[in-house]
């Protein structure tokens, strides 16, 4: 039965018009459009700086896990901005971090970290829990009806920063327990960090404070691309994982010798998963967004691929002491502009990418179901790795002012 309108509609005596008080009209198309821009730059800061670490943290499993949290954060950030472009906020606008520059610049500090376990504290007490507890405050406040489309991937960038506050959490405490003398030093740094964000006035969804620049926090250490990437003690440490590396007439084999070969091949693209980070950030400021989009993506494949092979080796019993971790590929790169790193990983692509499809079907010959499952999907990453290769690395040239079509050299140098 439908209710009179004068009864449904509360009048509001002082005005004419008819009024209602619902908490969905709080924020106006332009306030989302302005919160979501904030968190934006705060995720693109936040994940730039954490893809610069990858080659300096050792464990594998944070390795591998810090790449996902880095393409979860960049899609997060991705869906966004494509958000505060339909909200028809200025477009122009996106390009500059504005009145929360120095809450962006904030989050950026982080990679002047003094150590790992500073890093890894200050991001999993300070940082992620600020842009957790402000989605959170975020989807309280905000319509899920007006503005639907964010309610969606902001719900599970919720979830995603919950799963990355423990990750972090339990990364820090076994770093501090191998090394209890870096505790004082990353609990002092972290607080400098949540002070510091509490003076910039936090994430938060309020409005922003416009400060200025507040400079680079106590203890900081410049950040530089290590020369030697860290890895992980539990496996056998070397620099060449593979004979065929040094002798070009060692054969890749076949049977248990291609499947071993594989694996140990996977398992060691662990170097990939660090030049796509150390890219990453090092062309942050030069490429456009779309960049990091592509190049979270990229480091987080290569992080899945490190897994499949290590994810072999476990299951078939093998002990990871017996594991050759190579570093010549990463070392390779050192002290060398980053778009060689670039260049190679673009090379390696094309050059493995056509052996691939055979390995797949010998991996079915042998029954080995999970060698060839893992070959097959590696297969359709490196094909559109390819295409970011050649893409990006043209970009990086135009930008330099020099000729695009010379990709193919940098690429040769390899
Ligand atoms: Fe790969
Ligand atoms: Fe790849």
């Amino acid at each position: 039965m439908r209710e009179a309108p004068n009864r449904r509609l509360r009048k509001n005596t002082m005005s004419q018009f008819l009024l209602s008080s619902q908490p969905r009209a709080r924020w106006m198309r332009l306030d989302t459009a302005q919160l979501l821009k904030r968190f934006f730059f705060c995720e693109r800061s936040l994940l730039v700086s954490a893809a610069a670490w990858i080659p300096v943290i050792a464990p594998l499993d944070a390795k591998i896990g810090l790449a996902r949290f880095i393409w979860q954060n960049a899609e997060t950030a991705h869906a966004m901005r494509n958000r505060v472009f339909e909200l028809r906020f200025p477009s122009r606008l996106l390009e500059e971090q504005g009145a929360d520059q120095a809450l962006i610049e904030l989050f950026g500090a982080v990679q002047d970290s003094p150590s790992v376990a500073a890093f890894l504290l200050s991001i999993g007490k300070a940082l992620l829990p600020a842009l957790r507890d402000s989605y959170r405050e975020y989807l309280e406040a905000s319509d899920a009806i007006a503005d639907g489309p964010t309610h969606r991937f902001l719900s599970l960038a919720l979830s995603e920063k919950e799963e990355q506050i423990r990750a972090f959490e339990q990364w820090a405490e076994s770093v501090l327990s191998a090394d209890p003398e870096l505790r004082e030093g990353s609990l002092a740094w972290t607080k400098g960090v949540a002070d510091r964000l509490s003076q910039v006035g936090g994430v938060g969804v309020g409005p922003s404070p416009s400060l200025p620049a507040t400079g680079t926090l106590p203890g900081s250490r410049p950040y530089a691309i290590p020369e030697r990437p860290a890895r992980d003690r539990r496996f056998w440490p070397c620099r060449f994982y593979w004979p065929d590396i040094v002798d070009p007439g060692y054969p890749y084999g076949e049977g248990v010798q291609l499947q071993l070969r594989s694996a140990i091949s996977h398992v060691n693209e662990v170097w990939a998963i660090e030049a796509g980070g150390v890219m990453l950030s090092a062309f942050a400021n030069i490429l456009p967004w779309e960049w990091i989009y592509n190049a979270a993506r990229w480091t987080y494949d290569e992080s899945r691929h490190c897994r499949m092979g290590y994810e072999r080796l476990m299951a078939w019993g093998l002990d990871a002491a017996e594991i050759p971790l190579g570093t010549y590929i990463y070392e390779s790169a050192s002290g060398h502009d980053p778009t060689y790193r670039l260049g190679m990983l673009y090379f390696f692509e094309t050059k493995n990418i056509r052996h691939k499809p055979a390995r797949t079907q010998l991996f079915h010959a042998y029954g080995d179901s999970v060698s060839e499952h893992d070959m097959d999907f590696d297969w359709a990453d490196e094909t559109m790795h390819a295409g970011y290769g050649k893409h990006w690395l043209k970009e990086l040239l135009a930008v330099r002012g020099e000729d695009p079509a010379a990709y193919h050299q940098v690429r040769e140098c390899w």
